[in-house]
């Protein structure tokens, strides 16, 4: 009888639960709603990192865009056991800059995949000019769908972009598919930490154009399900908004003029907005950034 009066309070517990998330509350007794998938394609990435975007965020992160830059790139790199017999696949690679700064340091191979001709193509150029053409390859081609037979690296990569990629299931089993048997699936992203209001999910992932984030958890879930046994799983959220003032003074300090002549007050305004609206969710909790690595079963 008591332990059905006890079944009975914890169902009710997890009812007030679900009613307060349901009001938007922070019921994280029952874990983050994920906001829903909005109606952003790879034609909008394209769009984007064809236009200035890829430009202001070099500006900001260096040639190797993601938060961090070359410091973090190296823990991922260690923590992922990288060596110069390691190849690499790196998915989302923009202008390459981590792609040669692996090769340059550990004399691996890497191979980069990127959907935006312009990024491929300079990081083609950059590459070249850093004579690194016989250990750094760079490709077109979307990360749903990639054109790498399978079982082809011993390392699949990503720095703070899958947040773009619009099925991140498709995107971790095709990780898995290129992988060889063992393989190790490394990288950072942009994560959604807590819940949010739909405005706000939707002002914050249309000034990046991002379909959806995934959450920590949900990443876990989704390599757990590809197959992948969990090797690391870190919260770097801290980090990411400290990270997120550091950009936003760079922006409003040393780089106002500069994007103002180069774009216009306009497009000034815009990212400055944008930027602020990301501060203030870092700050709340409500988004963040995560490192995970898996190996392939
Ligand atoms: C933030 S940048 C990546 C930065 C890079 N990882 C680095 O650390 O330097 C985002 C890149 O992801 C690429 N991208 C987004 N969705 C993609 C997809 N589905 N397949 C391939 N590339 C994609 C974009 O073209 C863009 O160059």
């Amino acid at each position: 009888m008591q332990k059905i009066q006890s079944a009975g309070l914890i169902l009710r517990i997890y009812d007030i639960a679900r009613d307060y998330k349901l009001r938007g509350g922070n019921a994280s007794i029952l874990g983050i709603t994920k906001g829903r998938r909005l109606d952003f394609t790879i034609a909008d990435v394209n769009e984007i990192y064809e236009g200035p975007v890829g430009v202001l965020w070099e500006m900001l992160m260096g040639e190797q865009i993601h938060v961090g830059g070359a410091e973090e790139t190296e823990i991922l790199a260690r923590k992922a056991g990288i060596n110069k017999d390691t190849a690499v696949l790196d998915l989302c690679s923009a202008l390459g800059g981590p792609a040669r700064h692996l090769a340059g340091k550990y004399g691996c191979k890497v191979t980069g995949l990127d959907a935006t001709k312009k990024m491929v193509d300079e990081a083609l150029r950059r590459t070249e000019k850093a004579g690194l053409t016989r250990l750094v390859t760079h490709k077109l081609g979307n990360a749903l769908d990639m054109p790498f037979k399978a079982g082809t690296f011993d390392l699949v990569w990503g720095q703070d972009a899958w947040c773009y990629v619009t099925d991140k299931n498709r995107l971790i089993s095709e990780a898995s598919r290129v992988l060889k048997p063992s393989g190790v699936i490394a990288f950072t992203d942009w994560i959604q930490t807590e819940n949010m209001t739909n405005g706000e999910w939707e002002a914050l992932n249309s000034f990046m154009a991002f379909p959806y984030m995934e959450t920590l958890d949900g990443y876990e879930h989704i390599l757990r399900h590809a197959g992948f046994r969990i090797l690391e799983k870190e919260d770097l959220s801290e980090d990411f908004a400290k990270h997120c003032h550091l950009y936003q003074s760079m922006l409003r300090n040393q780089l106002k003029k500069r994007v103002v002549k180069e774009y216009g007050s306009e497009m000034f305004q815009a990212a400055d907005e944008g930027l602020a609206r990301w501060v203030r969710a870092a700050d709340e909790g409500k988004v963040g950034r995560g490192r995970l690595i898996g190996r392939k079963a």
